[in-house]
């Protein structure tokens, strides 16, 4: 198998047999001092162009990213013993992707969206709450607009490297590397 996405679809499919939970996956960003930071986020599509989440864009994640725009991502399968590790360049998706994908979310996500300035610090809880029933009323029988703060990432791979554990723990590792043609090169690695 010569392209990692046909790999990477069948192991999602197999996922989502196992359960109807959204996927998530890990992404390491750099921080603005150089060092590692990394958290959960939704994947909420993906193809040859890359790996789209969604997040507040001046959240800590989105200042990392807006200095050094590469991040890496880590889907972690443990029921059937799969990783897959990507790697690359991030931009932020257009606005109309992200205005769609905004309008398709569930009211009470575009408000939270709304109300929460991700990654400040928030005095109390109470206070959230109150500024969620602020832009509830505001928005009272219209349509929530995306907030100017909040689109959409895309991880466009250049790596790709799928982990499979055995049960004789000869575990096996296929790095999949975007060349300069764009064409896809295939490995093993030592696991
Ligand atoms: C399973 C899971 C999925 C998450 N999905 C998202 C997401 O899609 N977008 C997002 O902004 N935060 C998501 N979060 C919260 C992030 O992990 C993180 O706390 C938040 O984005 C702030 O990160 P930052 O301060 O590094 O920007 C998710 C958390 C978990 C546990």
């Amino acid at each position: 198998m010569q392209d990692p996405f046909l790999l990477f679809d069948e192991w999602i499919l197999l996922e989502k047999q196992l359960s109807n939970s959204p996927i998530s996956m890990v992404l390491a960003t750099v921080g603005e001092d150089g060092r590692p930071a990394a958290r959960a986020v939704l994947l909420k599509g993906y193809d040859q162009d890359g790996f789209v989440f969604y997040t507040n864009i001046q959240s800590r994640k989105a200042r990392e990213l807006a200095k050094t725009p590469y991040a890496a991502l880590c889907f972690l399968w443990p029921a059937h013993e799969h990783q897959v590790r990507v790697e690359g360049p991030v931009s932020l998706i257009s606005d109309e992707e992200a205005d769609a994908y905004f309008a398709s979310r569930p009211r009470e996500r575009q408000l939270g969206a709304w109300a929460s300035l991700q990654s400040q610090e928030l005095p109390s809880r109470k206070v959230l709450q109150q500024k969620y029933k602020e832009y509830e009323k505001k928005f009272e029988g219209k349509e929530i607009p995306r907030p100017p703060h909040w689109s959409g990432y895309r991880i466009t791979a250049n790596s790709m490297e799928f982990w499979i554990g055995h049960k004789d723990r000869l575990n096996e590792r296929i790095l999949f590397v975007r060349d300069e043609a764009g064409e896809w090169q295939k490995k093993l690695l030592y696991p």
